[in-house]
Formats: structure tokens, C-alpha cells, sequence
């Protein structure tokens, strides 16, 4: 059985597929940070603010380096390969079973529609089963996103079940589908 990380490192050179760019988040990112917070979606399934501030913003930021560093994952910027411009989150958490991370993941409103999230997904499920490497990638998605469940099934994951009532929001639950990746569905 393989040793399973400890923490993950960012990779190096950053993953790219010549379309999106996964790499470290930068303190110039901060301009997406507030794009994603004017979207009612992201700050509900994530730790993005929801009422926008540089200070906030700039400690959102501070908090997806914290996420290699405390060995809790690793959150990347999916960026534009050409511009570098950052559009988008993908990010690995580290769940209790050994070898096992959650991936999640969110664009800005004016990056989709082009499967960039696909392109991203894709490449760190690769590597973090591959490289890193992890026995899993699991993904909890609401049966009404059907976006990301497109997304998911894209790059080969599989729907193990319904979770009823199993995610938390600030003022509401809700039912997930539990999806998972393993090195062998790795086309
Ligand atoms: C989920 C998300 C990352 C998808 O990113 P994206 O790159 O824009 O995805 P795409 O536009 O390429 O769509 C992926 C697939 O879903 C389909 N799709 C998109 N929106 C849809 C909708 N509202 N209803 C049904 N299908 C939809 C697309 O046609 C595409 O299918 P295809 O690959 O078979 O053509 C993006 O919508 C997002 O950031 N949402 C808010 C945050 C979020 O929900 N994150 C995931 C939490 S689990």
C-alpha cells in the first residue's frame, strides 16, 4: 500500500492544459475574490465572504495558503493560461480517512459555460491520485447543481449515493450526492 501525503504541496510546474492554470493564489487575486462574492452560490458553500471588504478579502486569501501550510489540503486559483487572470477555486480538503480529500470548486459567473471547471477538475483529480498521491477524490454536490454534476461525471467520477439532509448552510440543509474518483477510473 502506498504511503499516503501528509500534506500536499502545490504542484511543480503549476498544472496547466494550456487553457486553465492551477497555481498559488495571489494577493492580486483579490479582484476575483470579489467577483465570487456578489454570486449568492459561492459564499454559501464556501468561506468566501459574502459582503465583500479588502480585509475580508485579502483574509480569504490568506486563509487558502493556510490550507497547504496546516496540512488541512491545497486551494488553487484556476486561472487564465494566458493571461493568468484568476477565475476560479479548486480545492482538495483533507478528509479523516487516511488518503482521502474532498475536491471543490467555484468560477466566476463570466468563466463559465466554456468547461473550465472540467479542465480543472480533471487536472488536480489527475495529479492528487497520481502524484500526490491519494486512494481517493470524493465530491458532494446538490442534486440540483447540475452543472457541477456534469462536471463531475466529465472527468470520470462516479455517483455512489444520496445523502439525505447531509449539507449544512447558514440557514438551511440540504441533500448531496456523493460522488468519488479512484486512480483505476483514471481513463
Ligand atoms: C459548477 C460550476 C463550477 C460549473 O462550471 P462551468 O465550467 O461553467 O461548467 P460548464 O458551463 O462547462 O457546464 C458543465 C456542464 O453542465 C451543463 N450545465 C451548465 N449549467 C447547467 C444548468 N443550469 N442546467 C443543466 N446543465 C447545465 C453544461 O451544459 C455542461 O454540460 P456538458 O459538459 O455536457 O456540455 C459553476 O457553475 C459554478 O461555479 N457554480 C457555482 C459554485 C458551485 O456550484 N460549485 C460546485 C459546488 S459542488
Amino acid at each position: 500500500m502506498p504511503d499516503q501525503p501528509a500534506l500536499l504541496s502545490y504542484p511543480d510546474p503549476p498544472l496547466t492544459d494550456g487553457t486553465v492554470m492551477l497555481r498559488r493564489w495571489a494577493e492580486s487575486d483579490i479582484g476575483c475574490v470579489e467577483e465570487a462574492s456578489r454570486d449568492p452560490h459561492i459564499p454559501e458553500g464556501t468561506t468566501v465572504p459574502a459582503r465583500f471588504t479588502t480585509a475580508d478579502g485579502l483574509a480569504w486569501i490568506e486563509r487558502q495558503w493556510g490550507r497547504a501550510d496546516n496540512g488541512e489540503g491545497l486551494s488553487l486559483a484556476i486561472a487564465d493560461a494566458g493571461s493568468d487572470n484568476a477565475l476560479g477555486a479548486v480545492v482538495l480538503m483533507f478528509r479523516r480517512q487516511p488518503g482521502i480529500a474532498e475536491i471543490g470548486y467555484w468560477l466566476v459567473e463570466r468563466a463559465r459555460g466554456r468547461r473550465l471547471a472540467s479542465r480543472a477538475v480533471a487536472l488536480v483529480a489527475r495529479w492528487a491520485l497520481t502524484d500526490a498521491p491519494l486512494a481517493r477524490v470524493e465530491a458532494l454536490v446538490e442534486p440540483e447543481n447540475i452543472a457541477s454534476q456534469r462536471v463531475l461525471e466529465s472527468v470520470g467520477f462516479q455517483r455512489e449515493g444520496h445523502l439525505r439532509s447531509y449539507l449544512v448552510f447558514n440557514e438551511r440543509r440540504a441533500d448531496a450526492f456523493i460522488y468519488s474518483l479512484l486512480p483505476g477510473d483514471l481513463t
